[in-house]
């Protein structure tokens, strides 16, 4: 197989001028663009959604860190803006990594020492509550939350006079099967007493064949209890699938978003690279959600790793639910296929293994190239073909590839790479002739 090295690690990388990262790029405008966020827009309401911490019971863990720092990164922000109130922290799950004991203590540890009394804590647990009991009784995953977390483990709270109806999964740690009388009642409950504000819903798995990640990871039996609340904004995490691919957020019969990770990322089950990307831990993702007093919504994700916002912000204006913006349809228009530009750059070098490889600066596209497909010939014979994961993830990563072709046999070579966009569109192909020689030097 293929291997993907880190651009960023090799000088040559770092001598290549031509970056490109999925911040800086414009947004072009497509069908029916989004509504934007007006400069009069004054929340009453902000709160911040994460998921998939994973804390394990090392109270210096990076994830650890990764939760105090977005604590104090809320504050840090919020005491700057008109608004400066930080309500309510909404974590969908995963807190831990196996729902031990050990590993809620370090949970509890960070939230007792940077979470303030003004800020409503909103937890319900994620699969991994439930791991280091499933072999004999789930249920004991339920009961250790239940006692660590001192609350039960639905809830259904309303903040500034906004509804939060949070769902656990059912003691079998895997179903909502035994929730879904309880989450139909309180949604409806909710969406009688909201006014026609947003209802904010939240539970581990997305709702399937929603967001990014939900047709792998989703859960079948939530998206019909939302469906019956079309003003819900649901969040999800269980995947962590990037938060800041455009498929992260869908609207249909209501709003979801995932919440990506503090942890690890994943993609694709079945990309052929496999479903952990190459940094697969520089991973910390989560959203700040603001609302006004006539129920606008405006969504920002913010990166840990590199401290800054990605480059995304929806605004979902009042009333919810009847704007829908985020249809896939009007995403998937809104991004053309990807484009090597002019000045991009590809070439070839020798390492000290005598791996030919392959070198190239990213293709553009208005919201991230998915991957890249590449196929090597050699006298018109296929003899190697990649595929891996763009770096839309890595706002620290400069954009630039490096497939490893392995020893290849002498000859003359052409190598065509495709970029590929999230809604599955292929860019034209960057064509690169190259040769091999026999007296080839290693590590030139
Ligand atoms: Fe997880």
């Amino acid at each position: 197989m293929l291997t993907i090295k880190t651009a960023a690690r090799t000088a040559l990388a770092k001598s290549v001028s031509a970056l490109y990262t999925a911040a800086s790029l414009p947004h072009r405008a497509g069908t029916a663009s989004p509504a934007k966020t007006p400069a009069t827009f004054l929340p009453v309401l902000r709160f911040a959604a994460c998921s998939d911490i994973h804390l394990s019971g090392d109270p210096d863990s990076a994830e650890a860190q990764r939760f105090a720092a977005m604590l104090e990164t809320v504050y840090a922000y919020a005491a700057q803006q008109a608004y400066t109130g930080f309500d309510a922290l909404l974590v969908a799950g995963d807190m831990t990594n196996c729902g031990g004991e050990e590993e809620y203590d370090v949970f509890n540890a960070v939230l007792k020492a940077h979470l303030r009394p003004e800020t409503q804590l909103l937890v319900v647990t994620g699969n991994h509550e439930y791991i280091r009991y499933r072999k004999v009784d789930a249920s004991q995953g339920s009961r250790v939350f239940a006692r660590k977390m001192q609350r039960a483990e639905d809830l259904h709270a309303v903040i500034n006079g906004y509804h939060f109806i949070g769902c656990s999964y059912s003691e079998d740690g895997r179903t909502f099967k035994a929730k879904l009388p309880w989450l139909a009642a309180e949604l409806k409950k909710a969406a009688a007493e909201s006014g026609g504000k947003p209802v904010f819903s939240f539970q581990h798995p997305a709702p399937w064949a929603t967001i990014y990640g939900s047709a792998d990871w989703g859960d079948a039996d939530v998206p019909r209890m939302l469906r019956k609340c079309p003003q819900t904004i649901n969040f999800s995490g269980h995947s962590h699938y990037p938060i800041n691919d455009p498929r992260s957020i869908w609207q249909g019969g209501y709003t979801a978003l995932g919440c990506g990770t503090l942890s690890y990322f994943e993609t694709e089950l079945d990309c052929f690279a496999g479903n952990f990307p190459y940094e697969t831990k520089q991973a910390a993702q989560f959203y700040v959600v603001e609302a006004d007093a006539q129920g606008n919504v405006r969504i920002r994700a913010y990166d840990l790793i590199t401290s800054q916002w990605f480059n995304l912000e929806y605004y979902l204006p009042a009333p919810a639910g009847k704007r829908q913006d985020y249809l896939y349809r009007l995403q998937k228009q809104r991004d053309p296929a990807p484009v090597f530009p002019p000045e991009t750059q590809i070439h070839t070098e020798t390492d000290a293994e005598g791996h030919t490889l392959l070198v190239f600066t990213g293709a553009k596209d208005a919201f991230a190239v998915d991957s890249y497909k590449g196929t090597v010939l050699r006298g018109g014979v296929p003899v190697q073909s990649f595929n891996f994961s763009g770096k839309y993830m890595y706002l620290f990563e400069p954009d630039v590839y490096t497939a490893d072709l392995g020893l290849l046999a002498p000859g003359n070579y052409t190598v065509t790479i495709h970029a590929m966009n999230c809604y599955a569109k292929l860019s034209k192909p960057l064509v690169f002739r190259f040769q091999v020689r026999a007296d080839r030097k290693k590590g030139s």
